[in-house]
Formats: structure tokens, sequence, C-alpha cells
């Protein structure tokens, strides 16, 4: 069974905070635990790059964020956990989707005509101070999503658009080259806090108003202590509503636990005794993690080596099905184009599947036509199940070629409609 493909990416331009923790990577670590979906998690560090022309800041905040979903449970064996700039297929595929969306399309992007509306209120003309990079931004985004033909990517009520655009650059790719893309579905999680900060607006490196996830221990006490409250004194019963103190405790406490608080404030309890529960109960959650996290930030080069060995898990995917793109788009190895073209069309009928071992001790197959030529070759695989639980996929779902782009490849002279053609006929002499 094929397992459904989450993908997220996390911008590193700041030190990731409660908010974050609780919104974000607590619930994408529970997530992954889950047998039935594979996991793409990635730093988009070609993202922050738009915002944050600080060197120092994105290279440290990809560092923090990194260290920080290790240290909540991210299991880098379990999912694929990589830096977007080591992946450079991503900005390949950028370029090849970029030439088929069109320019209105990212014109209407919210996030370029916030831009725009600011320059206009302000008297400015439109396009000040905005880079082509902003503009681009879903472009980019798009790439992230399908370089990995991801069905499920779960973000934030703020970037359902830019999915929907990945969507359209998929079709618009699809419609002119073939099969090649998943379209993507945003996930919103509707039950997930968004936490209030320090000053009871939603926590955000924004408002200035955030409290880091892994700060030291008394730092996070003292943190909280400027909370705000209301003026109510020690034995005046108080309000759970509108309550960011209460709120936060929440997102940290049992349901138990939390009917105690409940109760604590119609009783009464003192906004001083109420801030040391709530740190109390954060700590016992973040601590073990804390020291984790200390760890990792003493040890950088741990960090660097769990995304670099990320990044190749995730190339395991994109090179072979950018090599299959460039192919599609016509960027080829030069030949005598009006024989070779024509003459493959016509051999793709009486396709046969061919199961072999290689000396490198892995199994593999690959569909050949009834000259032999090579339509399809598969990479290689630990067990002969393996390999030929993919061809019967393949034979009983042909349209199933390009979700299955990361364990094949159309060979030289061919390309994936010739293989796809040679599947439906294999399909369609099965079902006589
Ligand atoms: N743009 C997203 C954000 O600001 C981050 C991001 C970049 C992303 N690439 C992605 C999210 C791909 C999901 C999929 O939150």
């Amino acid at each position: 069974m094929q397992k459904t493909r989450f993908l997220t990416g996390i911008t590193p331009s700041g030190t990731p905070h409660l908010g974050n923790y609780a919104g974000m990577i607590r619930p994408a670590v529970q997530a992954s635990l889950n047998p039935g979906v594979e996991s793409f998690y990635f730093l988009a560090d070609y993202h922050a790059l738009i915002k944050c022309q600080e060197p120092e800041r994105v290279n440290r905040s990809t560092l923090e964020i990194s260290a920080s979903w290790l240290a909540a449970g991210l299991d880098p064996a379990r999912v694929t956990f990589y830096r977007q700039s080591d992946v450079p297929e991503i900005p390949e595929l950028t370029w090849f989707l970029t030439c088929v969306t069109g320019k209105g399309l990212l014109n209407r992007a919210h996030a370029y005509k916030a831009a725009q509306d600011k320059n206009a209120e302000a008297g400015r003309d439109t396009d000040d101070g905005v880079s082509a990079g902003l503009f681009m931004y879903p472009v980019l985004m798009g790439a992230d999503i399908l370089a990995f033909n991801a069905h499920k990517v779960p973000v934030g009520r703020d970037q359902i658009q830019h999915i929907e655009m990945a969507r359209d650059m998929a079709s618009s790719f699809n419609h002119l080259y073939g099969e090649f893309f998943t379209l993507p579905e945003a996930v919103i999680e509707e039950a997930v806090a968004t936490l209030p900060g320090l000053d009871g607006r939603k926590m955000s490196k924004s408002y200035n108003n955030t409290i880091p996830v892994f700060t030291p221990r008394e730092q996070l006490r003292k943190l909280i202590g400027g909370l705000v409250t209301d003026s109510r004194a020690p034995g005046e019963p108080k309000e759970v509503e509108g309550s960011a103190l209460f709120q936060i405790y929440q997102a940290f406490a049992s349901l138990d636990e939390t009917a105690q608080l409940r109760q604590a404030y119609a009783d009464g309890i003192a906004w001083g005794d109420a801030k040391a529960m709530l740190f109390e109960r954060i700590d016992r959650e973040i601590a073990p993690l804390r020291a984790r996290y200390e760890e990792l930030m003493a040890h950088p080069e741990q960090v660097e080596q769990a995304l670099r060995q990320g990044a190749e898990k995730a190339r395991a995917h994109a090179t072979p099905l950018l090599r299959e793109l460039r192919h599609a788009v016509g960027l080829r190895p030069l030949q005598v184009a009006a024989a070779a073209a024509p003459a493959a069309k016509a051999k793709v009928g009486n396709a046969a599947f061919k199961q072999y071992r290689e000396a490198d001790g892995q199994f593999y197959f690959k569909l050949v036509d009834h000259d032999g030529g090579v339509l399809l070759q598969s990479n290689g695989f630990a067990a002969p199940r393996d390999a030929g639980l993919m061809i019967a996929q393949l034979r009983e779902q042909p349209g199933q070629l390009a979700a299955l782009a990361h364990a094949v490849q159309v060979g030289d002279g061919y390309t994936a409609d010739d293989v796809q053609q040679a599947l439906q006929a294999l399909a369609d002499a099965a079902q006589k």
C-alpha cells in the first residue's frame, strides 16, 4: 500500500517559541509516528532569504530550528528531514514551474498584494521594496512540494492559496508534458491551538512577544512572570475566558489539570501562583527536551550530519524525478531527431517486465519493448518481493507511473508517454 506523503517547510528566520512548539513541532512529531504516513520536513532556507538578509541569523536559526525538532523527538531515521538548499533539484524545478506559471497568477498572491496595498496606502510606487523573490515565492514553494510529489501539506491558513497555486502549476505542467505530478492538498489543523504571547496577542516574532521553547529554566520562569493578566487581586475570582495564561496552560496540560486550574481561577488563585503553576507545567514537559537541545546546540556538527543524511534521502526521490522532467521538457542528449523519436514510439507495443539481480546484490527490474529497448529501469531493491510488488502496481495501475518516479527511470530515447502507453497496452491485454 502506498503511504500518504506529508510534506511541510519551516522558514528559518527566528528562534522557535512555545507557539511553534505547540502548534507545529509537537503535532508534527506525533504525526510522524503514524505508520500510514511518510513525512518530509525541511528547513526552507531559500525562503528565508526573501525576508531575512542577515546571514548569521539565517544560519543560527537553521541550527536552532533543526535542533528543536530533533530535541522534540523527530526521528531522522523515520522521516526525511533536510535543508532545502541541500537539494539542488528544487531550484531547478522552480525554473521549470516558473515557465508554466502565469504572471497573472502570481500577481494575485496574497503576500505580494499585501505588500502592494501597503505601498499604495503610503503613496509609494506599488512595487517599492518588493523583491522579485517575494513575487516568485509561490513558485519556489510549489517546487518544494512537487519535487517530492507530496499528497498532503500541513500549513497555516495563510498558506492555503500557495497550495492551490502549486496545484495549478502541477496541472499546467502535467497538461503540457505528461502526468508527472500529484496534485497536493493543504491540511489545516483546526484543533491545534495558536498560543497567545506575553502581551496577549498571538505569539509571533513580529510582535516581539514570544517565549522561546528552549530558553534556560530560570529565563522561562522570568518570562512567564511577565505574562499579561488583569488586575484582579488574590482571592478575587478570575475569568478563564480571554486569559492568555489559561490558554497556554491548556496547550500543555491534561484535561484534568486544566479543570483544576479552571477551578483555581474560580476560587480566586493569585496571579503569581497561577504563573508558578504554568511555569512548572511547561518545564515538566520541556526540561528533558531542553537537555537534548543544549547538547545539540553545543554540537552543530551532529545536526549538520543529520541534515546531510536527510538531503541524501530527499535527493533519492528528487534526482530521478528531475532526470525525467528534464527529458520531458526537451533538455535531452542530442540525437538524430527525425529517426529516433517516431521509431521509439512504434516499438512500445508488446513490452515485457524482466526481473534480475545485479552484482551489488540488489534486485532490479526493467520494462523492455519487443526489440529489447529499455523503456523503464528500476532502482535497486533489497528484496525481490519489493521489485515484484512495484511491477504489479505498474501493471495494474499504469497511471501510478508518475507517483513511482522515485524508483523507476524512463530509458534513453523514450518518454514517459511511451512508457505509459506500453503499460496501458499490458493492462489492456490483461483485461482480455
Ligand atoms: N511558506 C511557508 C511558511 O511561511 C513555509 C514553506 C516553504 C512551506 N515551503 C513550503 C510549507 C512547502 C509547506 C510546503 O509557513
